[in-house]
């Protein structure tokens, strides 16, 4: 009779198992038959209404009970945790199909830009990057380019002196100034091939004039150097920078530094020549000022201009920039506005 109620406890045991659907539930059963008053439990108390022959074996049956629920129990448990867990998962999923949202990388000035492609053509001919100061001595900037106090062409870069205790100090007005630190800093050492992009300063301010501009110099001295090594990299340079159809053409000029002296115009990029409003139907447009070192300015910065001979160039980068992509006013470049900037943003973030 009693192994009947326990084999009866053990059938309502496995139906209440199976219907617990969650852990409420499955926790009450544990109460339910392994509390204090659980039906398990309770077993235990009738065994001392059972025939002495017959004790052994009802307790065994009745551990044997507890151990079932107990199993069924961590097995449900383990199910129900399962369950919870993969349900969670597969509400929390992230779908990675969704587009992603778009990362401003922010872009290159159209500056910095231009700069690097004459930097890394004139690298890959074996030309040098020089730096120089802003801040800039007359003596540099003009006395040893020829340009003695009081000659007319300063006029044409006058320029943001220091004053007092600084004076003969002033906001270099050309990279020209390059032609003599350079010289200085390798007397005796032989051939110079060096380009010097950087900030300069003229009292200018209108549209396709700044107060600040950039300048790229380019200075080469070594024994035979003549006007031909000029045009055949000027010609390099503006076919790089503007394009395999463009002609390079020289006109005589006047720099106190260089002589002879040449402008060099380039056909224009926007007509190809055949004349237009950007080239005032001339076809041509100048970009940059050239000549051969003068000989005086050899030989005030070290070189014997018996034996070395050089070329030098200087042109507007922030021209250059405005030609290539036809930006209209010089002033944007600096203005800081994004509506700008963006205009030239990555490529690759398209
Ligand atoms: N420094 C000159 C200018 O600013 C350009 C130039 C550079 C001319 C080198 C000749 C040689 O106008």
């Amino acid at each position: 009779m009693e192994n009947k109620k326990v084999l009866e406890i053990k059938e309502l045991m496995k139906n209440d198992l199976v219907d617990s659907v969650d852990m409420n539930k499955l926790n009450d059963l544990k109460v339910k038959y392994l509390g204090k008053k659980g039906l398990i439990t309770l077993l235990n108390s009738e065994i001392k209404n059972i025939p002495n022959e017959e004790k052994k074996e009802f307790g065994m049956m009745v551990n044997e009970l507890r151990n079932d629920f107990n199993n069924y129990y961590e097995n449900k448990k383990q199910e129900l945790e399962s369950a919870l867990l993969n349900e969670k998962l597969s509400k929390e999923a992230i779908d990675i199909t969704l587009p992603s949202k778009k990362i401003k990388r922010g872009s290159l000035n159209p500056m910095t830009r231009i700069t690097e492609e004459f930097e890394d053509l004139f690298v890959s001919m074996g030309y040098t990057v020089f730096e120089g100061p802003e801040l800039e001595s007359d003596e540099n900037c003009f006395q040893k380019l020829n340009l003695p106090k009081g000659h007319p062409a300063r006029d044409a870069q006058d320029t943001f002196y220091l004053k007092d205790e600084v004076e003969n100090y002033l906001l270099r007005s050309q990279t020209s100034t390059a032609q003599v630190r350079a010289m200085e800093e390798n007397i005796d050492k032989g051939p110079i091939r060096i380009v010097c992009p950087g900030k300069v300063y003229r009292r200018d301010e209108d549209a396709t004039h700044s107060h600040q501009f950039m300048q790229i110099e380019g200075l080469v001295i070594d024994k035979n150097i003549s006007m031909a090594d000029l045009k055949g990299t000027l010609e390099v340079m503006m076919k790089h920078v503007l394009g395999e159809k463009t002609e390079v053409r020289f006109r005589p000029s006047y720099f106190p530094f260089t002589e002879p002296s040449v402008e060099v115009d380039v056909t224009c990029f926007k007509c190809g020549g055949k004349g237009c409003n950007l080239c005032k139907d001339t076809g041509w447009i100048e970009v940059l000022g050239a000549g051969m070192v003068h000989p005086d300015v050899l030989t005030m910065s070290g070189y014997d201009p018996n034996v070395y001979q050089g070329f030098a160039f200087g042109t507007g980068l922030d021209r250059m920039a405005m030609f290539k992509y036809g930006i209209p006013d010089i002033r944007t470049i600096y203005g800081n506005d994004l509506r700008f900037i963006n205009q030239f943003d990555r490529k690759d973030d398209e």
